[in-house]
């Protein structure tokens, strides 16, 4: 089975309560639930931090092992290097999602760290971003 981590970033932890205009009125936990059900085929773990420095700790720790990371660094996907190059130094795939359609926000949003060294980007699609993510990774032949 492949092994797969959802890993996200500040604030994602409010999910239901924040913006719900922008972010949906789901919790994470609850939409993982239904998410684990939807791919038994899969192993899917998950972690948040809203700490740039565990964010890095994880992707080092799943990223030399794991099959795919499914990466939502959340606000500091426009800010940090740092995730921008654990993200490059490690040899598990990543797809760098977003529920919101970042290029249709804030100019500040429109610049990635994340992109550069992602296999590819899937946004703007609400929760459903992270299913499409899910879907790609098990579409991939070993
Ligand atoms: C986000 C978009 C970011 O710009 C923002 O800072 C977030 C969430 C998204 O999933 O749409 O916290 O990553």
């Amino acid at each position: 089975m492949k092994q797969l981590i959802i890993i996200n970033g500040p604030n994602l932890n409010l999910l239901g309560k924040r913006e719900p205009e922008i972010y949906g009125d789901q919790t994470f936990e609850d939409y993982l639930e239904k998410l684990t059900a939807k791919f038994p085929d899969v192993t899917l773990s998950y972690y948040q931090s809203n700490i740039e420095g565990e964010l890095i700790n994880k992707i080092q720790e799943v990223g030399f092992s794991f099959d795919g990371i499914i990466l939502n660094a959340a606000a500091y996907t426009h800010t940090s290097i740092g995730i921008g190059d654990a993200v490059k130094a490690i040899e598990t795939p990543v797809i760098e999602v977003h529920i919101s359609n970042t290029f249709s926000r804030e100019e500040f949003r429109h610049q990635s760290y994340i992109s550069p060294n992602s296999e590819g980007v899937i946004l703007g699609f609400g929760l459903q971003s992270y299913d499409l993510a899910i879907e790609s990774f098990r579409n991939q032949n070993e």
